[in-house]
């Protein structure tokens, strides 16, 4: 990302929907109106809605979803969060891709608008189409351990759960973490850790979420924020907003502990008190889902007694409610 281009945009954004001339600013970014002009083509090129005039000067308008290096940074900008951005239109994926970078960049983020191998929980194919939201999240959480782990999983749900609530959708999370809007899933969160003996050195928060894209023709089980909400969202705002809650919820953790975050999480959990089927190392039985534990382990009660879950998958069988 080239820093004058960028501080050219930012300047524009502060000024949004109102004109800025080009003498105004190169005397603030102590450049030429040539050089201004250089930038003023470059941020066009990558879309961004700038007007014009040659006695006015440059107008910025936010109208439209765009995804790159500049767009996202400047989002996380406006809620004063300064990360290292990468982007990239097309990869295989970021996750993967963050495992590569983590020793290296030690917090920042990896973003793409489409993945080729998109992964899912357990080797699964991850579908990420075009207009959906592909990213990976590097943190290095201090004092936390790999048995962590799984209530990290549960809590990256709260984050994806509090941004649809900020957008006025009621999203619930299907145990560990499908974020799902009407029993249809819009987002799959697949967290990765990189440790050594006990030090949980890097947390890679993988998080896809099916904003613009329609995925019902490839998965009747799947839905998007497009379909839902029935208008297009920016996809760079609801990942800036989903980066500010995931660093509360780690800030949190950190400070005060899991409880109070568990508490929110079975707020958000449409699995407890249900009839469900689990299919747990290739067996497949009928349960009921009692309670989430401390650690974050699914309880489940079944004719034999109760157990606990940790690698399941879970689906709600039928509706019931209580045991
Ligand atoms: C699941 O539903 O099983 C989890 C899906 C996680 C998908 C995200 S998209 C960004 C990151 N890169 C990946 O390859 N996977 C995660």
């Amino acid at each position: 990302m080239n820093e004058n281009t960028y501080k050219v945009l930012k300047i524009l954004y502060d000024n949004l929907g109102c004109a800025c001339s080009g003498e105004e600013l190169g005397l603030k970014l102590k450049m030429s109106r040539a050089g201004v002009l250089k930038h003023i083509k470059k941020l066009k090129a990558l879309n961004f809605n700038i007007i014009s005039g040659t006695r006015t000067g440059h107008t910025l308008f936010d109208d439209k979803d765009l995804l790159n290096e500049y767009y996202i940074s400047l989002k996380l900008n406006s809620l004063n969060i300064d990360l290292p951005v990468i982007y990239k239109e097309t990869t295989g994926s970021t996750n993967l891709d963050a495992k590569d970078i983590a020793a290296k960049l030690k917090h920042g983020l990896i973003v793409a608008s489409f993945q080729t191998k998109g992964r899912g929980r357990k080797e699964r194919v991850f579908i990420s189409k075009e207009g959906g939201l592909y990213f990976s999240y590097i943190i290095s959480p201090q004092n936390l351990k790999p048995y962590d782990a799984l209530k990290t999983v549960l809590f990256c749900g709260i984050a994806v759960c509090r941004v649809c609530k900020k957008y006025g959708i009621e999203a619930k999370l299907k145990w560990p973490n499908d974020v799902m809007v009407n029993d249809k899933k819009i987002c799959g969160i697949l967290i990765e850790m990189i440790s050594s003996s006990d030090i949980l050195q890097y947390l890679i928060l993988g998080i896809g979420i099916n904003v613009n894209n329609d995925l019902t023709d490839v998965i009747s089980t799947a839905s998007s924020l497009q379909k839902i909400g029935g208008k297009t969202y920016r996809r760079a705002e609801i990942l800036a907003e989903i980066i500010l809650e995931l660093d509360k919820i780690f800030d949190d953790f950190l400070k005060n502990g899991s409880s109070c975050l568990m508490d929110e999480y079975k707020g958000y959990c449409n699995t407890l008190n249900k009839t469900i089927k689990v299919v747990e190392n290739e067996k497949e039985f009928i349960a009921i889902a009692i309670d989430i534990d401390s650690e974050g382990f699914l309880i489940v009660k079944t004719q034999n007694g109760e157990s606990r879950l940790v690698t399941a998958d879970v689906s709600i069988a039928e509706a019931s409610i209580k045991s």
